[in-house]
């Protein structure tokens, strides 16, 4: 796909990512499904470059939710050792480039040695100013929002917050995401119509774009034709379109 169909003023400014179909992937070719989940590092490099390329802020990736800790415990191992190694293997490609590495989830779930690597990778490239590349593990929206709520709670009870200040941004501020945009965009692939206890709280405007391709096959085509999509896409936040038309 040609990058000049592109409005470089209105692409989005944080993208998230339901990187869905990796078993699937592999079924279909009689593999492990953790052969599916090596291809997909793949495509998250490509899709990490392109956008930092393009100056997007904020890429947010689902590589692991609080629900995939039911999965066999083979596969929870091999993915866990899967992100040691990409974080091992990035970290400093992503900090010349000067990209912020961040987490979000109950990270306190993950194995010792795993929290370890990712905790360095975020201290070594927190200063970075490019794209945040905010990776979701152990994460469901409804744990970070039931956390955030726990937290407010605290604050009330310290007497260092009111009840009648919890507004919607203070509410945003006890987020795992507080220091993000919402998502302007959110690709889904692999076909299937659901958030997955994705960010419930910061996609209540985001713009959802699900392609039935599979996370291994997810190119930079793929992704460029979900951003022209998207830029067809008219953003109303509940009103009219005389009211946004210019
Ligand atoms: C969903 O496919 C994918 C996952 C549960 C894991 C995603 C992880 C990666 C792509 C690698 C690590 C990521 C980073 C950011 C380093 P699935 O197994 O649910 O596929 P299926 O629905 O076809 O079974």
């Amino acid at each position: 796909m040609d990058s000049t169909k592109l409005i470089k003023e209105k692409l989005p400014r944080h993208i998230a990512i339901i990187m869905d179909g990796n078993g699937r992937w592999a079924k279909k070719r009689s593999l492990e499904r953790i052969m599916g989940h090596r291809r997909g590092m793949e495509s998250v490099r490509t899709v990490v470059r392109e956008c930092n390329d393009l100056g997007v802020e904020a890429l947010t990736l689902y590589a692991f939710s609080t629900e995939n800790w039911n999965r066999p415990r083979a596969e929870v191992k091999a993915l866990m050792a899967l992100l040691k190694r990409y974080i091992r293997a990035e970290i400093n490609e992503l900090h010349e480039k000067n990209i912020r590495v961040q987490a979000i989830g109950a990270l306190e779930n993950l194995p010792e040695d795993v929290l370890k690597v990712l905790q360095e990778g975020v201290e070594k490239t927190k200063n970075n100013s490019g794209m945040v590349l905010n990776v979701a593990l152990s994460y469901s929206g409804r744990d970070e929002i039931l956390r955030a709520v726990a937290d407010i709670a605290d604050k009330v009870r310290q007497g260092a917050l009111a009840t009648a200040d919890i507004d919607e941004q203070t509410f945003s501020g006890f987020l795992d995401t507080a220091d993000l945009p919402d998502p302007d965009l959110l690709i889904r692939t692999s076909g299937e119509m659901r958030v997955s206890n994705f960010l419930l709280w910061q996609i209540a405007y985001t713009e959802i774009y699900v392609t039935d391709v599979l996370w291994p096959d997810f190119s930079r085509d793929h992704l460029y034709q979900a951003l022209v999509d998207y830029q067809t896409r008219r953003r109303r936040f509940g009103k009219t379109d005389e009211q946004i038309a210019p």
